[in-house]
């Protein structure tokens, strides 16, 4: 009697060959894992939606104690702020460091301020010395607190002379 031919076909196939997956259980594996995946990615995305995308940017207010060493009309930049404060007879008054030409920071100077970036060149008071700069720079609103402390608020402008 001779073997059948699903007979032949298991005794020619090796240990080491893998069992053949008819197509229809192929497609219908690739559609679950699809499905899974797809379900995946979406909870991962659901999962990230509580956390804010966009940080806040740092308030505009802000307050700083001047240094006991500082000598009338000598500039304090506090750190990690685009603000040069200064201090003198009738007061203190701040000028932002943000040129007015193309918004690079400017660098204080014992004379002024020094664009490094097209070489406008300020006074001391904010005004503009040499382009290209088309405006001085602005003085900020500066308000002294009962603790001696100054809070500047960098998003008022105040007219040049202004003190606190
Ligand atoms: S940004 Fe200051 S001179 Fe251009």
């Amino acid at each position: 009697m001779s073997p059948s031919p699903a007979q032949q076909s298991t005794r020619r196939r090796s240990r080491l060959e893998p069992e053949l997956v008819p197509r229809r259980d192929f497609l219908g594996r690739s559609a679950t894992w699809s499905a899974a995946a797809a379900l995946l990615f979406g909870l991962f995305g659901m999962l990230r939606l509580p956390k804010a995308a966009v940080l806040p940017s740092p308030s505009k207010r802000f307050r700083v104690a001047l240094p006991e060493s500082l000598a009338p009309g000598e500039p304090y930049a506090p750190p990690g702020r685009a603000v040069a404060l200064f201090r003198d007879g009738e007061g203190a008054y701040a000028i932002s460091t943000i040129c007015t030409h193309l918004g690079c920071v400017v660098k204080v100077a014992s004379d002024g301020f020094h664009c490094p970036c097209h070489g406008s060149v300020f006074a001391a008071d904010g005004s503009v010395a040499k382009g290209p700069a088309p405006k001085p720079l602005p003085w900020l609103h500066v308000k002294e607190t009962s603790a001696g402390l100054y809070v500047i608020d960098e998003g008022v402008e105040v007219d040049p002379g202004t003190r606190a």
